[in-house]
């Protein structure tokens, strides 16, 4: 049996994670359950799935106390996250949301625990330092993004070679049919209206204006030792091709499948196997119209913003990362418009001088200072002006 940590198992991946193991129940022990706020769900989770410990906001521990009493279920507050996610397991989950996840992370690969990655943005934020340690500890990095799934089943770092491009596919996100002044000046409520795939906010946000695309370019030269130039994008509205590789012989190798997560968290879980994932395999005689095109970089300036701070190096991502999801969270409660978030980001980028961050404390440093300087910036932001 494998014995399975999960960060964030009261969000969408995190959930969807325990459906899997759910449906796979002789192959996976859960051994420790890591969430935010969401008390009622991580009661549930545990009484279910009885992990040996779980973590939450200080907020709640009372309440997640008194409900699991007399189950032998440690509680934790958030302090003890680290120390969970350090636990000697057969894999650690990280499916904490931003810059957040990074820590656990770091300390569940020190460790050597194997990581199967959805928190895209601690690779974002911290790549450099993630992959060196994964590669000192001997720690294996899954992808969970289904893009970057897609990549790692079809692809491997002994054909670089051979290697033409990585082709990223993206839905195109809910603005992808809209003009760009409905975009600058764009909502929560359309931004959250994803065509293709139910997510948390953050991810849907992202999404809405390809700064999760970009993010992604990122992961993936991190996640397979590539340039930038050797990743493309294209829009492929009807997330079929989760993505692709083109070879230097002529070779185009896509994995493909219905838009659902569990696919990827599936293989995530069960690498090199296979196992149930309660989603179906493709029907091609329904598929009759598989489209592609180039994104359009005026409407979406982010994707190009995240390419450029990936070329540029010296710590760029993680400002780009943090200004992002400050952006982000403004944008969520009403102060910024849609348009000002690539805007506050491309601002901070410009005035921030950095170097790649090192080590945890570096990364906080740089991290911290950005989210200073993009609190300042957004004060100044009028929203009536955008
Ligand atoms: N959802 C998808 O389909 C999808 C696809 C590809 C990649 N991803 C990536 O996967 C990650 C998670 O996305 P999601 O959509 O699952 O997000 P989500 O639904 O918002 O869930 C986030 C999870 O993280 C927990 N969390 C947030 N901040 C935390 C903190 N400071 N300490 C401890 N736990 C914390 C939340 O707890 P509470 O809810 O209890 O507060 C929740 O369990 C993101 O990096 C996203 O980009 C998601």
């Amino acid at each position: 049996m494998k014995k399975i940590t999960i960060l964030g198992s009261t969000g969408s991946i995190g959930t969807q994670t325990l459906d899997v193991i759910a449906s796979n129940i002789e192959l996976f022990k859960v051994e420790h359950l890591v969430a935010g706020n969401n008390a009622d769900l991580l009661i549930e989770q545990a009484l279910k799935f009885k992990p040996k410990s779980v973590a939450i906001n200080n907020l709640h521990i009372d309440k997640v106390k008194s409900n699991l009493d007399g189950t032998g279920i440690d509680v934790f507050d958030e302090t003890k996250i680290d120390m969970i996610a350090s636990d000697n397991v057969d894999l650690v989950v990280g499916a904490i949301t931003g810059s957040s996840g990074l820590s656990p992370v770091y300390n569940a690969i020190k460790s050597g625990n194997d990581i199967a990655l959805a928190n895209k943005e601690s690779l974002v934020c911290a790549g450099d330092m993630i992959m060196k340690l994964a590669n000192k500890h001997k720690v294996k990095i899954i992808p969970i993004d289904s893009e970057h799934s897609a990549i790692f089943q079809v692809y491997s770092k002994q054909q670089k070679s051979g290697l033409e491009k990585i082709i990223l596919t993206a839905s195109g996100g809910a603005f992808v049919d809209k003009d760009i002044n409905f975009i600058k000046t764009a909502k929560l409520q359309d931004a959250l209206k994803h065509p293709n795939w139910s997510m948390g906010q953050k991810v849907t946000i992202d999404s809405a204006g390809l700064m999760n695309k970009g993010l992604e370019v990122i992961e993936a030269c991190y996640l397979f030792d590539v340039k930038v130039k050797d990743v493309d994008v294209v829009i492929h509205r009807q997330s079929i091709i989760h993505s692709m590789v083109s070879m230097k012989d002529g070779s185009t190798l896509a994995q493909m499948g219905y838009p659902d997560m569990k696919t990827p968290i599936a293989y995530a879980l069960s690498y090199p196997k296979r196992i149930y994932s309660g989603v179906n395999t493709l029907n091609f005689y329904e598929m009759n119209n598989l489209t592609f095109e180039k994104p359009d970089l005026k409407k979406f300036p982010a994707l190009q913003l995240c390419k450029n701070s990936m070329e540029d190096g010296n710590g760029k991502p993680t400002i780009l990362n943090a200004s992002n999801e400050l952006a982000v969270e403004q944008f969520i409660k009403g102060n910024i418009l849609f348009g000002n978030i690539s805007e506050i980001v491309e601002s901070m980028l410009s005035i921030i001088n950095s170097k790649t961050p090192n080590d945890l404390q570096e990364f906080n440093e740089l991290h911290n200072e950005t989210i200073t300087k993009t609190k300042e910036y957004v004060k100044s932001i009028n929203i009536g002006n955008s």
